[in-house]
């Protein structure tokens, strides 16, 4: 029988912590339930210690979750393990992810500790964590820019404390692969008790080898689990994409030979509901999720395709979940198809009203876009109107007047805690008096770093959906918003993004 390889998602930790990427309790949730649908083996909560919100998320995620094993990370002391342990108390099966740099860098600047103390406190809290729970994860932060002596000592001794995995992280995205294959190789043949934990990699995208890094540490070093993150989400360029090294194993079983749980069908779903939530946009050519991945667009390769998919095709679209027809709905369809769409597509909704909630969105859609797509059904269930999150603000109605030579005027209603207010405001263009008329009431004080529009379905009937990034006292939050009209598109991600700069930021970073 063939080795599993275990795939540790980390897209509500690592991939959060990319700026503007926060989520709320109610998105992590709904994504760690994609993630189980998925069959992910480890999901990743977030950091318990971090902040009150992310202890919630962390408990509301082990409470939901039943078929994956919910993890927390936890600085190397007993409070943060405490708090990882105790958010950790609804999960079937529940892991602690404790980690300390042990790059010489790292230890002399950052944590200002010598060796021996960073050596006793990675031990100290090992220990302490499998007092806890019988899963624990130690990682070596920087530890591809470890002394391999020291990190050597370093993880023989957490082994002996019981960590049953270990985790070797190039946490600035240096490595190369074949090095990289060959640094955990050479722990895992140095380290006398190595064949008591199971070998992880964790590999940052900074010179765009983060997949490669990984499949590396697999196949040379003979690593057992994989930490990645949907759509390659994380700060800076990144961490490895799960997509990529889940299709990767399974096309390539040839030449790994590994077994993976993964739930392929599951992927795309995944993908617009990370890339819905926190605003990244995939780009076209992104491997496997991306606009083309699948698309045969010059003359030659759609002649061999039709004749034999294999000519040009690895792949089957299908298996990772794109369908072969787009077009899914219409005007007519009825609520159970809706639903039974919603189903196909893995996506749950929580309560019957939730699914009346979108069942009248979509409605509403039908009657303004006559072909509604799978594109289109993602987006709407994402909204957080659909869901029964509280927010502070809610988008209502917008109109709005441009013509050739005048300067453009725009009328919102938007529910301030529930109370209607109404603003108006010229702009240089729709959107920009349509956001300004927000400003009016809500005076954020908050900067526009980014705004961006994409049509989801690709044609001028389709939705249009728009990011806007926003920074405010050193914070920075993405909004999204879909609808057929832009401005109102813009209105409702603008009113997105306020929504996230109001929930609490008492966040401390894991990394720094
Ligand atoms: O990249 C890194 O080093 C990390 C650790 C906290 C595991 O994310
Ligand atoms: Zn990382």
């Amino acid at each position: 029988m063939a080795d599993k390889l275990i795939i540790f998602d980390t897209t509500l930790r690592d991939g959060e912590q990319s700026p503007g990427a926060s989520m709320t309790r109610d998105e992590k949730l709904r994504i760690a339930r994609q993630l189980e649908r998925l069959r992910v083996d480890v999901i990743e909560a977030g950091f318990a210690a971090s902040s009150n919100g992310d202890f919630e998320a962390v408990q509301a995620i082990a409470n939901a979750v039943k078929d994956s094993t919910v993890c927390s990370l936890s600085r190397a002391n007993d409070r943060d393990i405490s708090r990882a342990a105790e958010a950790l108390k609804g999960a079937n099966s529940a892991r602690i992810h404790t980690f300390i740099a042990t790059s010489p860098l790292h230890m002399e600047k950052k944590l200002r500790m010598t060796p021996d103390e960073v050596f006793e406190q990675a031990k100290l809290a090992v220990r302490f964590a499998r007092n806890l729970v019988g899963d624990v994860e130690f990682s070596p932060e920087d530890g591809y820019r470890s002394d391999m002596d020291f990190l050597c000592r370093v993880l023989e001794a957490v082994i002996s404390e019981g960590a049953t995995t270990i985790n070797v992280p190039d946490t600035v995205g240096y490595a190369v692969p074949e090095l990289y294959g060959n640094f955990i190789k050479t722990l895992r043949e140095r380290i006398p008790n190595s064949d008591k934990a199971i070998w992880s990699v964790h590999c940052h995208n900074d010179l765009g080898m983060a997949v490669a890094n990984s499949l590396a540490g697999v196949k040379i070093g003979g690593a057992r689990q994989v930490e990645c993150t949907i759509n390659g989400l994380g700060e800076r360029a990144g961490n490895c994409s799960l997509e990529e090294v889940v299709m990767a194993v399974k096309t390539r079983r040839d030449y790994f030979g590994l077994d993976i749980g993964i739930d392929t069908q599951h992927i795309l779903a995944a993908s617009r509901m990370v890339s819905q939530t926190t605003g990244f946009v995939v780009q076209p050519n992104k491997a496997v999720v991306g606009a083309n991945a699948f698309a045969h667009a010059s003359g030659i390769h759609q002649d061999g395709v039709l004749k034999a998919r294999d000519t040009y095709e690895i792949m089957r679209a299908e298996d990772v979940g794109w369908s072969a027809n787009k077009i899914v709905l219409g005007k007519l369809s009825g609520r159970n198809a809706f639903k039974q769409r919603l189903q196909e597509l893995g996506v749950s909704l929580d309560s019957e009203s939730e699914i009346n909630t979108a069942f009248a969105r979509f409605k509403e859609l039908a009657d303004r876009k006559s072909e509604i797509f799978d594109e289109d059904i993602l987006a709407l269930v994402s909204d957080e109107s659909v869901t029964s999150e509280k927010e502070q603000f809610g988008f209502v109605s917008l109109s709005q007047h441009s013509e050739t030579g005048e300067r453009p005027h725009a009328t919102i209603v938007f529910t301030v805690n529930g109370r209607e207010v109404r603003g108006e405001s010229d702009g240089n263009g729709p959107v920009d008096a349509s956001l300004k008329a927000i400003e009016t009431h809500v005076k954020s004080g908050a900067e526009m770093v980014l705004y961006s529009v994409n049509a989801i379905s690709g044609s001028t009937e389709s939705q249009g959906e728009v990011t806007v990034r926003l920074q405010n006292s050193g914070r920075v939050v993405n909004g999204v918003g879909a609808d057929p009209d832009i401005v109102v598109a813009s209105a409702k991600a603008y009113l997105h993004a306020l929504n996230k700069l109001q929930s609490k930021a008492d966040r401390v970073a894991a990394q720094g």
